[in-house]
């Protein structure tokens, strides 16, 4: 019999890769999706017709339970989340229920609909748990390169609601014996990267610039470095955290890092043109407290898990580029003025 997965955040980036990736292997795939007539979830039902979808939001514990009790999954990856982090700044307290407390409902929504007590004899129930924790939580690095075990100080309000998602994680795992695991992910982008993050706000920006359709781009800390991958590797990593003996966190990410001036100079000499010619600092894109660095030490998820990055970061700024070109060539010619997301 074929596995049922249920996928909070599935009309994001990752959400869509995930739900391609558990088709792939014969799942049977259910996403969370909240609101009333929620955009993203009918262009993603015609890309995958398989799909099905349960209404739910992560800020009410009502709906997390009649979720979970209706698709009775063997797998839950909760990758729902505000993940813009600027946004925490203005709307901390938002921020704050949906990535922090909502990791929290959708584990007592697990609990409940498993029957879990905190009984020392607690066998876990059946449902496995995947958290999407986040670099962010290293924030001002303690050491570098950050592994599994490096302290977090985080420098947002969204890296310090992300912190409790990920402690609440491990601490239903030590009190209820739930299979419980969070993925510490780095940053990973994809053509389908929404357009306020900086990789595609680049990809994007350049291929506007060299179509005429915008003259400037506005950006702000040019020297912060991530240690940025593929977002279609990264998922397969979720799902094979899933799939181990024992339930244990992992680091993942490449071991490489670059600078916001790195991705500027390839997008734009991808398009054939310099990115000091149109690139301007806007100090109001820059953040109160920001993350200088990160870089990933992935050897404990290389060593147990099998999973290894296969696509480099010039190919990903390279394929983001590529993806925007077609995009908006299309766009063109069919008179629209916006460069809609990729997919
Ligand atoms: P994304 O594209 O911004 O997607 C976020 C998803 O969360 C969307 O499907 C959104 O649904 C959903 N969501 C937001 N608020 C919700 C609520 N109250 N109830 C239910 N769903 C809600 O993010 P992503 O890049 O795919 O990232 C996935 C997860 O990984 C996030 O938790 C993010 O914080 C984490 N993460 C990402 C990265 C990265 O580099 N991409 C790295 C580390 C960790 P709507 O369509 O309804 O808005
Ligand atoms: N967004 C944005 N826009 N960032 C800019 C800009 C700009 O105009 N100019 C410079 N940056 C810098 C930011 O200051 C930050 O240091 C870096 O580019 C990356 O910013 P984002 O692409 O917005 O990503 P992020 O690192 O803040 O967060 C992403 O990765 C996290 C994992 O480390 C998100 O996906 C989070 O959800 C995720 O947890």
């Amino acid at each position: 019999m074929s596995k049922r997965a249920l996928i909070t955040g599935i009309t994001g980036q990752d959400g869509s890769y995930l739900a391609e990736h558990l088709l792939d292997l014969g799942y049977e795939v259910y996403g969370l999706v909240r609101g009333q007539a929620n955009p993203r979830k009918g262009r993603l039902s015609q890309l995958m017709k398989d799909l099905s979808f349960v209404g739910g939001d992560m800020m009410d514990q009502g709906s997390l339970v009649a979720a979970l009790d209706a698709v009775q999954p063997d797998e839950v990856y909760n990758l729902a989340a505000i993940s813009f982090v600027p946004l925490s700044w203005s709307q901390a307290e938002l921020v704050s229920e949906i990535n922090g407390t909502g990791v929290l409902r959708i584990l007592e929504a697990i609990r409940i609909v498993s029957g879990l007590s905190t009984s020392r004899t607690a066998t876990g129930g059946q449902i496995r748990f995947y958290q999407a924790s986040s670099s962010e939580m290293f924030g001002e690095v303690a050491e570098s390169p950050q592994h599994e075990a490096t302290p977090f100080h985080p420098r947002s309000p969204y890296g310090v609601a992300k912190s409790f998602g990920h402690f609440i994680t491990r601490n239903y795992r030590e009190s209820y014996g739930l299979y419980a695991v969070s993925g510490m992910l780095f940053n990973h982008e994809s053509p389908r990267r929404g357009l306020e993050f900086v990789t595609r706000k680049i990809t994007c920006g350049a291929v506007n610039i060299k179509l005429g359709q915008q003259e400037k781009l506005l950006l702000g800390n040019m020297a912060a470095q991530r240690d940025w991958g593929y977002a279609g590797d990264y998922v397969q990593a979720m799902h094979m955290m899933l799939q181990q003996p024992e339930p244990r966190d992992y680091v993942i990410g490449t071991g490489r890092t670059h600078t916001v001036e790195d991705v500027a100079r390839i997008a734009f000499e991808a398009v054939g043109l310099d990115w000091r010619d149109y690139v301007v600092i806007d100090p109001g894109l820059v953040r109160p407290a920001e993350v200088d660095t990160l870089c990933a030490n992935p050897a404990k998820a290389q060593a147990e898990l099998g999973w290894r990055p296969t696509v480099s970061f010039e190919e990903l700024i390279q394929m983001m580029v590529d993806s925007d070109l077609s995009h908006t060539t299309k766009e063109q010619q069919y008179g629209h003025l916006q460069l809609a997301a990729a997919w």
